[in-house]
């Protein structure tokens, strides 16, 4: 009988701009994302590209995990920590969440997303935040099967809306 294929396991890291293996995945994942119809619809700008790790060093509350699958970087989540002044605790923002083509389905989001709540209790934040496009139906899905639900308030004020204005 034949041995079935086996599939290399799938690590999850916290991201470490230091080392350029990371570097590198942050970078060719981010594109990637961005250049996905439910990202930006295409790739980063050379001088983008150039400046991101910089730039996310730089940042003060950047906090990256990066899911590696036999050696392969397949999954990123970018995240920077917020503060709530309704509760005097911070927050994790998801800023992004993608996994490259290829390997979705296979929990790898999801796990990414457990990753993220783990780091965020640890740090005694009090929610995770993120936005998402009302036609990205898988996104919504998973969300929603974590535990994610569109911002309310007060009831009967209605859900948050996400505005942005640019500059
Ligand atoms: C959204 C995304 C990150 C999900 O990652 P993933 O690794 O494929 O997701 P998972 O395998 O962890 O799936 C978890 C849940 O998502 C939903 N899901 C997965 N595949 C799906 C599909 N083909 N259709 C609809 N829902 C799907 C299911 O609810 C699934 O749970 P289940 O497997 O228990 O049914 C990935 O599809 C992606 O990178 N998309 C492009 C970028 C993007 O849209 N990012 C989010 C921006 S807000």
């Amino acid at each position: 009988m034949e041995n079935p294929v086996e599939m290399p396991t799938m690590e999850i890291v916290e991201a470490d701009l230091d080392c350029v293996a990371h570097q590198r995945a942050v970078v060719e994942l981010i594109d990637a994302y961005a250049a996905d119809p439910m990202g930006n619809g295409r790739p980063l700008a050379p001088q983008v590209r150039d400046n991101l790790v910089d730039g996310l060093r730089r940042h003060p509350t950047t906090l990256i995990f990066l899911a590696f699958q036999g050696g392969r970087a397949v999954g990123i989540a970018v995240c920077f920590l917020g503060f709530s002044t309704f509760h005097a605790k911070p927050l994790v923002n998801i800023h992004d969440l993608a996994v490259v083509a290829d390997c979705r389905g296979r929990q790898i989001g999801r796990r990414l997303l457990d990753a993220v709540a783990d780091k965020a209790r640890h740090l005694h934040c009090c929610k995770l935040t993120l936005e998402v496009q009302e036609n990205n139906r898988r996104a919504r899905r998973l969300y929603e099967a974590a535990g994610f639900a569109q911002a309310q308030y007060q009831e009967g004020t209605g859900g948050s809306l996400f505005y942005a204005k640019p500059l």
